[in-house]
């Protein structure tokens, strides 16, 4: 049967940009100053909102820009390009085609099963036709994975499910992945509150002089837990140096006295040891091709923080260790929710806030960790569920955040034991929102989830309820 697809009708017009170029501008792989190639561009939308915010970005699409010149850039991005293909060599064509221009990136995304209800859709090839006379192919997660390795020889990062990053370069993979896991940090800006100040300077003193170098050492400080390289300063700031006539040593050493205190460098130094244990041992984990090649920051990082490569990898084999002990993770879970860090269900699961993974101790860190190693981040506010004794971790996207028992529609559940990943629309209640946040004992909102329970019937366990 000779059907006529007509791909470019599932082009749509989009206000706002779409989730994978969000997702890069957010994990910062796209910001001005970076090159970018949207590879099937559709209408262009998402070019016109990336150069209107001064990244240099083009694209090409064979219907809507096939003027246009292919060309090489650092990020490509194919966006919900494969799936509409109805020809399976045609997308390795597409995906080879793409990758060759990506000088550090490429950023890959497809529609993924469960997303859209398929019922009445007519099955076609290995995807369905619509009745507007578009084919759509929806990927499971592992299906895609498996299909970028094949067309791509590096390991595809997954940023969301549907969603994946190839990175040409080992380093950058490593330095990627390292930063996310280590996730937001706090504005050096407080860090900076004991400097003396003085009333009438008659003349700057020098640190007023060098304040923007000593701003980024105690930025680069907390990030890393220790202070800087010389080759990790901006050219601009050593030009700034020059300029005052300050030695590297002597910035270093006022950053020290001023712009950040030694108990936040203590503080700063632990949480960079657990980030790296948990980066290492998810590296173990996922098997990870690009671990062996590290660039030279993260090389000075484990001299700093461990004396050694090999203690490192030893440290990080026993961290690995206690994640196998169910017991451990089980006590490390009921320790979160006694302390105020989310919830425990009628089943032992844990629920958290999504914000606050990074305040776990690694052990649970390193089990949400391999979770999102497998379906990436869901774009949106949402909650985890991480149960312990079935190894599997939910992720559920929270609408409503703000109200008394917020809802949400769709569940990502990632079952370790069997590494597959499900999405679901799944419509639940969350009616212990206090606990989940960690909200005060007597406020307002505990008063009202006691009385939704007394007046539904709702075992005071539950935390998610279906609707
Ligand atoms: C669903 S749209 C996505 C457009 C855009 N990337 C976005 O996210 O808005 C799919 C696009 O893929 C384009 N396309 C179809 N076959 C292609 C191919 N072999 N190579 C590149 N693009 C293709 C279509 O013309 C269409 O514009």
């Amino acid at each position: 049967m000779s059907v006529d697809v007509q791909r470019h009708r599932t082009a749509m017009v989009r206000h706002t940009l779409s989730q994978p170029m969000s997702l890069a501008v957010r994990h910062r792989l796209v910001h001005a100053g970076v090159t970018v190639f949207d590879y099937g561009c559709g209408h262009g939308d998402d070019l016109r909102a990336l150069i209107a915010a001064g990244v240099d970005a083009n694209g090409w699409d064979p219907h809507f820009a096939a003027d246009q010149e292919r060309r090489e850039a650092d990020v490509v991005n194919i966006g919900f390009v494969l799936n509409v293909i109805e020809n399976p060599f045609e997308r390795m064509d597409a995906l080879a085609a793409a990758w060759s221009l990506a000088r550090r990136v490429l950023i890959v995304s497809v529609m993924v099963v469960g997303a859209v209800p398929v019922d009445g859709l007519k099955p076609f090839g290995d995807g369905y036709l619509t009745a507007r006379g578009t084919f759509q192919k929806y990927f499971q997660q592992t299906e895609l994975k498996a299909l970028l390795s094949q067309v791509v020889d590096v390991e595809p990062v997954a940023l969301a499910p549907g969603i994946f990053a190839l990175f040409r370069s080992p380093e950058e993979e490593q330095d990627f992945l390292l930063e996310r896991r280590r996730g937001r940090r706090a504005s050096t800006s407080a860090y900076r509150s004991n400097r003396p100040v003085r009333s009438k300077p008659t003349r700057p003193n020098l640190e007023e002089r060098i304040a923007p170098v000593i701003d980024a050492m105690a930025a680069f400080a907390t990030q890393r837990g220790r202070m800087p390289h010389p080759d990790e300063v901006p050219s601009e700031l050593h030009d700034l140096l020059v300029r005052e006539r300050v030695s590297f040593a002597r910035a270093l050493d006022t950053t020290r006295g001023g712009g950040i205190s030694d108990d936040l460098l203590a503080q700063a130094e632990a949480q960079c040891r657990e980030d790296l244990l948990v980066h290492q041992a998810l590296n173990i984990l996922n098997r990870s091709r690009s671990a062996a090649r590290l660039g030279p920051s993260m090389v000075r990082d484990i001299r700093h923080h461990f004396g050694s490569q090999q203690q490192f990898a030893e440290q990080a084999l026993e961290y690995l260790h206690g994640l196998a002990d169910q017991s451990r993770t089980v006590n490390a879970a009921l320790r979160a929710a006694e302390s105020g860090l989310g919830a425990i269900d009628e089943d032992g699961r844990l629920i958290i806030d999504n914000g606050r993974v990074l305040e776990l101790d690694g052990i649970l860190r390193c089990y949400i960790g391999c979770a999102t190693y497998l379906s990436g981040e869901i774009d949106q506010e949402h909650i985890v569920r991480l149960d312990p004794l079935r190894r599997r971790v939910t992720l559920f996207a929270l609408s409503g955040k703000r109200t008394p028992f917020p809802e949400t529609n769709t569940s990502v559940t990632i079952d370790l034991k069997r590494q597959d990943v499900s999405v679901r629309n799944d419509r639940r209640v969350l009616v212990r929102k206090a606990d989940v946040f960690g909200m005060a004992a007597r406020s307002r909102q505990r008063s009202r989830e006691v009385e939704r329970r007394v007046r539904e019937g709702i075992d005071e366990a539950k935390v998610l309820v279906r609707l």
